[in-house]
């Protein structure tokens, strides 16, 4: 739980009713930080469409979507998404953000240790990766606590405002 006593959160499995405040959780932090592959230009799809996609993740036994929930707004999301071919279904891909009002209270942690259990216990992932900007600090010392290792670094991995960065392939195995 957060080290912060009074923050009352809970991390769960999203459902489809989580639509409209996963969409609205995305657009808020796209901007907050440069370190989100979305931009200004807002996430494109209605909410409809989120719903159908989280109803098919919530089924789905190789992708799994996690939020975290305080006094009812979702205020962060950690994501394994996998390919439905059978040859690379157990490769997991992690997406985290956590708003940033509420960063350094532990559920970044938290919220890792609960993807990487799920992929345990879902006996179909066995590889988790991320791509993490170099500059992400912060981002890059969670992952290296929890076991990810650098795999590469990608030159001109993205641009962002105007400047070209290194982005740092990682991964961990889930045996
Ligand atoms: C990365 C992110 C999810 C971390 O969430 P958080 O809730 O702040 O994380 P935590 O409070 O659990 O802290 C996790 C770790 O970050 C590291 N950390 C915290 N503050 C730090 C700081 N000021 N400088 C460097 N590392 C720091 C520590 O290793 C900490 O681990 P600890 O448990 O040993 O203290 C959050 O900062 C975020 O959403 N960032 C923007 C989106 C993003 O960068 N996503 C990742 C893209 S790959």
């Amino acid at each position: 739980m957060a080290k912060e006593e009074t923050l009352d959160c809970i991390i769960r499995e999203a459902i489809p009713d989580d639509a409209k405040e996963v969409i609205d959780l995305l657009n808020r932090t796209a901007t907050q930080t440069g370190f989100m592959t979305q931009g200004e230009e807002g996430l494109g799809i209605t909410v409809e469409e989120e719903a159908e996609e989280l109803d098919k993740i919530y089924h789905s036994d190789n992708n799994t979507i996690l939020l975290a929930v305080v006094d009812g707004q979702v205020i962060g999301i950690a994501s394994i998404h996998a390919s439905s071919k059978p040859k690379i279904r157990h490769i997991g891909d992690i997406g985290i953000v956590i708003d940033k009002e509420y960063w350094g209270m532990g559920l970044g942690r938290l919220m890792m240790e609960d993807l990487i259990e799920w992929a345990q216990e879902s006996e179909v992932i066995k590889r988790l990766q991320l791509q993490v900007q170099h500059r992400n600090t912060r981002a890059r010392a969670l992952y290296e606590s929890l076991g990810f290792e650098l795999e590469a670094i990608m030159k001109y991995g993205v641009k962002d405002a105007g400047e070209y960065l290194d982005v740092c392939q990682m991964s961990r195995l889930v045996l």
